[in-house]
């Protein structure tokens, strides 16, 4: 597959292109009128390339890491934006990981009230996830992606190429992305379990397009997350409360505890495959030990409840019942605490 065109219910387009990025490639796509925003570290890599190929300057280049997806360095950003001039004509092209995508969508839907954006994501996690659906968010008062828009890039280019210089723990966070894929996707999921080296890259380009058909599905017929779309939250709940809670750890290795951890949840409440599960639970376990010792339970359980996706009282987790099936378990955040608590012990 070459490209594909999601377009949402609200009629929005996104065109995802699956290309080896070349100078030839991206001036006819973007044009001349682009800022271009990347981190310091795809900067350290990649900016001499990016700028020959666009005879422009990198315009903004942020800290790296999830600890500055914040409102300062947006403000940053658009500040910056505004210096150099750019006008509603201008391309917002977001050249980085998940961090990048998020913060440059969200710059681009503010900034005069919305300019086109362009994603040319450098990371497993935004390849598989982030830069496809058009969520853009910074973290805010504690909360992560409290403050967002959800608003579709024009484009995203796709190139496994920047697969090769990434750490293990990047790779790890794709595939805690790749992982809640699979076990919404039956086909995905028989994939990595017959495939011995989940961290081969050639294994990885090859599951780009099928995890970007998979998610462009649901978007397109729910970009706006009313419903369908919840269920690309799989095992997130309590994965951004130990993200939260818990500091060092990277994100891909919270999504793969909370797998495992709401797999648990599913196993005692609701009616499940609970061989399936158990076999989900050991895919997680070959990209990471799974072990929540040391977790400060009241503190995640706190964090769980403050989560955007409750509503009420109860902590809401969309949890894996049966290969490729879903469900919603809400719990009072005593028994939340009470079950982290009993599963932590067994883990
Ligand atoms: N990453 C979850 C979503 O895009 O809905």
């Amino acid at each position: 597959m070459k490209e594909l065109c999601l377009t949402s219910e609200t009629r929005e387009v996104c065109r995802v292109i699956f290309s080896r990025l070349d100078a030839e490639t991206l001036v006819r796509e973007l044009g001349g009128n682009v800022f271009l925003f990347t981190d310091e570290v795809v900067a350290r890599l990649y900016s001499e390339w990016l700028e020959k190929a666009l005879h422009t300057k990198i315009g903004y280049t942020m800290s790296a890491g999830e600890a500055h997806k914040d409102a300062q360095t947006l403000l940053s950003l658009l500040s910056e934006m505004a210096k150099k001039g750019c006008d509603r004509n201008t391309v917002l092209v977001a050249f980085g990981g998940g961090v990048v995508c998020d913060l440059g969508g969200l710059a681009a839907s503010l900034y005069m009230r919305g300019i086109d954006c362009v994603f040319i994501p450098t990371s497993l996690l935004c390849d598989v996830d982030a830069c496809i659906g058009g969520k853009t968010a910074i973290d805010f008062c504690g909360v992560k992606n409290l403050l967002g828009s959800i608003r579709l890039p024009r484009a995203v280019f796709i190139d496994p190429v920047f697969l090769r210089t990434l750490p293990r723990v990047e790779l790890i966070c794709g595939l805690g992305e790749i992982v809640k894929h699979a076990a919404l996707c039956p086909s995905l999921f028989q994939k990595l379990c017959a495939q011995d080296d989940l961290f081969d890259l050639d294994f990885l380009s090859s599951l780009l397009p099928e995890n970007v058909v998979f998610k462009a599905g649901i978007v397109e017929r729910d970009l706006k997350d009313k419903g369908q779309r919840q269920c690309l939250n799989l095992g997130h709940t309590t994965a951004h409360a130990l993200e939260l809670s818990e500091g060092g750890l990277s994100h891909g290795a919270c999504v793969l505890c909370g797998i495992v951890f709401e797999a648990e949840l599913a196993k005692k409440y609701l009616a499940c495959d609970a061989d399936y599960l158990d076999c989900l639970e050991s895919l997680c376990r070959r990209i990471l030990p799974i072990s929540l010792e040391g977790l400060d339970v009241a503190k995640a359980a706190h964090l769980a409840r403050m989560d955007k996706k409750n509503a009420g009282e109860k902590i809401s987790c969309i949890v894996p019942t049966k290969r490729g099936e879903w469900a919603r378990l809400e719990l009072a955040p005593k028994q939340y605490e009470e079950d982290l608590l009993a599963i932590r012990s067994r883990l």
